[in-house]
């Protein structure tokens, strides 16, 4: 019995279609209990020694559904988690449907000819209010890129919504230095992505100070982690 449960998702997946092979997970879309269903599957990596990967597998399936649960649960749109095997290591998310994520989002407005300045400022906003939503209730992401937020059209005049993925690497924390550096690995990731986007960043960081209760000490921690980094580069 318990290996005929632990074959479902396995036996599911063969059946899916395979949307993303990244270095730690597979991502695929399949249909769960009739839903659209984007599953993650982690797999074992050769190079670590057997134990340690499966206590770190374990935990990256762990961390991703406590934070997903967390946000939900204080309002914050991410995935629904419809199930989670531990033998396969598999989560099976709600798919979210017709969204695009945010870099492609960005990609496609800065590649038109006419300046949409204000959908991006407005964008980045947005981003903004959602991060300060999540960091107010501990949640620290770990691997902030605009590739882990997703925007979901809601209806055809260009309501959207904006919807927070890819929790492995997140974890609960209340002190203003990780949160300072999950803003700092965005900035990183969110100007190497998209050229030219000093401002509109400036603009993100601008409304998650207006918008969490605790953004002082963050901020303040964000710039020394700026100066930190500044200076292992003048170092080398
Ligand atoms: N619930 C979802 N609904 C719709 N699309 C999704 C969902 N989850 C993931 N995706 C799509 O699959 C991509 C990869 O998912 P995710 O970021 O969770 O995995 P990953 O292996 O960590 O990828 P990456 O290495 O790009 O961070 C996302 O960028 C998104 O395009
Ligand atoms: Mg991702």
């Amino acid at each position: 019995m318990a290996q005929e449960k632990s074959m479902a998702a396995p036996d599911l997946l063969r059946r899916a279609k395979l949307l993303k092979q990244g270095a730690e997970a597979r991502v695929y879309r399949a249909e769960f209990l009739g839903k659209p269903t984007i599953v993650k599957e982690r797999f074992p990596k050769r190079y670590r020694h057997p134990v340690l990967d499966e206590k770190l597998t374990h935990r990256r399936t762990v961390q991703e559904v406590r934070s997903i649960l967390r946000c939900r649960r204080a309002g914050i749109s991410a995935p629904v988690v419809y199930f989670v095997d531990y033998t396969s290591h598999c989560i099976f998310l709600e798919e979210i449907i017709c969204s695009i994520t945010v870099r492609d989002h960005i990609a496609s407005i800065q590649q038109c000819d006419t300046s949409k300045d204000s959908e991006l400022e407005q964008l980045a906003e947005r981003v903004g209010q959602i991060l300060a939503k999540m960091h107010d209730e501990d949640v620290v992401h770990g691997d902030l890129t605009t590739s882990n937020i997703l925007l979901r059209r809601i209806t055809e005049s260009g309501e959207y919504d904006l919807v927070l993925i890819d929790f492995g690497l997140s974890y609960i924390s209340a002190l203003p230095e990780d949160k300072g550096v999950d803003l700092y690995v965005l900035e990183k990731a969110f100007l190497s992505t998209h050229p030219n986007t000093e401002a509109l960043f400036e603009k993100l960081l601008k409304s998650y100070t207006a918008s969490s209760k605790k953004s002082s000490a963050v901020i303040k921690k964000l710039d020394e982690v700026r100066l930190r980094g500044r200076k292992r580069s003048m170092v080398g």
